[in-house]
């Protein structure tokens, strides 16, 4: 071998170490990354840092499958299963739906249009006259720096006022955090609500004072947010009144068992499959007022979850 290809091989090989060494720096920075964002997941063990990386996502994708295992094998109530057309199980109720349907079509709601959501709105909301109060977070903003947005054509407030002219003698009530497309009309009350944000549901609760029959989270689609939304609306149900948390991962469903499972078992929660790949979760309250039990529970353990 010359000198010069002596001299070109040494070159390559430190490149060659160089190049590995820079790998393994960026492996272990990732691992430092995500070990700092998901520090609750991150093995407390020495190890390599691609392992422990490969582990806290581990950790990440089957801690709710293994809390949804242990829910499976206590649950009082479990979850039922169905389709969202199991609703309309009477000629009412597909007849309310049909009319529910063509409203958020026509006022521009993609709920039944995309999602077949009619069926189980228009069940609930079939016997119009009786119905006092509904809620919904989600808007639909056409701002498009907004997560969740409608797209620029998007007509915020379309479901609201589809629900209006559906239901004679309710109220409305809206909640968004997106504060540009908040309005008040005949009949619709909007509040400022960021899901993200427990507190932030100030103005929420002052607005629905006396409850309502359904309470619909078409806000921010993911898990904490929904859940954020569960424990509000929970004690906010008329009694026999719904909660329906739209378009749901199905990857999230483990977590909704847990939930499910963790609700009085007056309360039936339904895991509902719906056109497109999305699933609702509903709620439906007892048909008894729950709310001054629950407040009597609550006041009768203390911060650590003991009888008092
Ligand atoms: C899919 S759109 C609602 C569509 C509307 N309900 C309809 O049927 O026409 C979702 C809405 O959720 C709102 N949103 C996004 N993140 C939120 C959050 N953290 N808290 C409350 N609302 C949020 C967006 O601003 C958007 O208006």
């Amino acid at each position: 071998m010359s000198r010069l290809e002596d001299m070109m091989r040494r070159q390559l090989e430190q490149a060659e170490r160089a190049s590995a060494g820079a790998r393994e720096a960026q492996r272990v920075e990732r691992a430092r990354a995500l070990a700092a964002r998901f520090p609750a997941f991150v093995p407390r063990s020495a190890g390599h840092a691609e392992t422990k990386f490969d582990l806290t996502v581990h950790s990440i994708n089957e801690t709710p499958n293994r809390l949804r295992d242990l829910a499976r094998r206590f649950a009082r109530r479990p979850p039922v299963e169905c389709d969202v057309t199991d609703f309309t199980d009477t000629p009412a109720k597909v007849a309310a739906a049909e009319r529910l349907k063509s409203l958020l079509d026509g006022f521009g709601s993609d709920k039944a249009r995309a999602h077949n959501y009619h069926h189980l709105y228009g069940a609930v909301l079939a016997e119009t006259d009786r119905i006092g109060r509904v809620v919904e977070i989600g808007l639909g903003t056409n701002n498009m720096d907004v997560v969740s947005h409608m797209g620029a054509s998007g007509r915020p407030g379309a479901s609201l006022r589809a629900f209006r002219k559906f239901l004679p003698h309710a109220e409305i009530v809206g909640a968004d955090i997106d504060r540009r497309i908040l309005f008040q009309e005949d009949r619709i009350a909007t509040v400022f609500v960021d899901q993200t944000e427990p507190a932030s549901f100030d103005a929420l609760d002052a607005a629905i004072k006396g409850g309502c029959d359904l309470f619909i989270d078409d806000g921010l689609h993911a898990p904490a947010p929904n859940l954020t939304v569960l424990l509000f609306a929970l004690d906010r149900l008329a009694p026999g009144g719904w909660l329906a948390i739209e378009d749901v991962a199905p990857e999230a469903r483990p977590i909704w068992e847990t939930a499910a499972s963790l609700l009085p078992p007056d309360y039936a929660t339904y895991i509902v499959t719906t056109a497109g790949r999305a699933l609702m979760i509903a709620v439906q309250a007892p048909a008894i007022d729950m709310v001054p039990l629950l407040n009597t529970m609550r006041d009768n353990v203390n911060s650590d979850g003991a009888c008092i």
